[in-house]
């Protein structure tokens, strides 16, 4: 197993890639602490992750409280004697174009996609400094390494976490703290309804996809789960401040 005696804290655990991400790392071996805005979510996911015979715990953590996340970051650390894998994964996508979209969309795009993976990191660096290194991972987007359209919220703080990412990374790559960017293309979650509606429905979208990805389907939540598990493990240790795109072609 890639994650044997390794403590996982993932935000925004609750659904979609975080979850299927939570599984994966349990599956190869780690504790994971699978945190959500939403308990009960949060919940069921350990719970499944309990029940196939892994081990996880669930946490409330909503990432736009600073006190929530500091407290539970220093909490599981203090308690387990470890953190080996931040994976900072909550985000937001508001939808448009300048006109649409508010300085308050603006403001809380920025409070999710940057500044609470910011939080999250500063909460995560004193604990792995301490045991010599660990694994940051931070979700991104392809949308931090191209440009959408009608998107100026998303696509701009997509790129602003991409660069804090690589900031990181080369300030305490000395101290072995990796930090790397996960960047999925369309994965068939809940996050995408917005732009469904933007698109004008399932079916447009489901043709969207179709056309504009070069593979021509959506990813699974399955093939970014296999990324993070690279992300997290050894097998990446090499690898620090990078974007790590999967999205079947579309930023190409
Ligand atoms: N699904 C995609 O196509 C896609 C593509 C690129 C990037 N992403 C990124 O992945 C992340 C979410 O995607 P997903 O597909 O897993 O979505 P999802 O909707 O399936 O799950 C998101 C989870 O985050 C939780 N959440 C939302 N706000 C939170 C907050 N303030 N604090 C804590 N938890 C919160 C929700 O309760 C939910 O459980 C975002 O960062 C998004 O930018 C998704």
């Amino acid at each position: 197993m890639l994650l044997e005696g390794k403590v996982a804290f993932v935000t925004g655990a609750g659904s979609g890639i975080g979850a299927a991400g939570a599984s994966r790392m349990a599956a190869e071996g780690a504790r994971v602490i699978v945190t959500d805005k939403n308990r009960e979510t949060a919940e069921a996911v350990a719970n499944q992750i309990e029940a196939d015979g892994y081990q996880a715990e669930a946490m409330t953590v909503d990432v736009t409280r600073d006190d929530q996340l500091l407290a539970a970051i220093a909490e599981i650390a203090g308690r387990l004697g470890r953190l080996d894998i931040l994976h900072s994964h909550a985000g937001i996508q508001i939808e448009g174009k300048l006109e649409q979209v508010t300085v308050d969309d603006m403001d809380a795009s920025w409070q999710l996609n940057v500044r609470a993976h910011f939080v999250a990191s500063k909460a995560a660096l004193e604990p792995m400094r301490a045991q010599g290194g660990g694994s940051v991972i931070i979700t991104s987007s392809n949308s931090g390494v191209q440009y959408d359209r009608e998107m100026i919220a998303y696509a701009t703080t997509k790129h602003a976490v991409l660069a804090m990412t690589r900031q990181m990374a080369a300030d305490y790559a000395r101290e072995n703290i990796r930090f790397n960017a996960l960047c999925p293309g369309f994965i068939d979650t809940p996050f995408n309804r917005g732009f469904e509606i933007q698109m004008g429905g399932r079916e447009k979208l489901e043709e969207y996809i179709q056309e504009s990805i070069p593979m021509g389907r959506w990813g699974t939540v399955e093939e970014i789960a296999d990324g993070i598990v690279f992300l997290a493990s050894d097998r990446s240790s090499f690898m620090t401040g990078q974007a790590f795109v999967i999205d079947g072609g579309e930023c190409i």
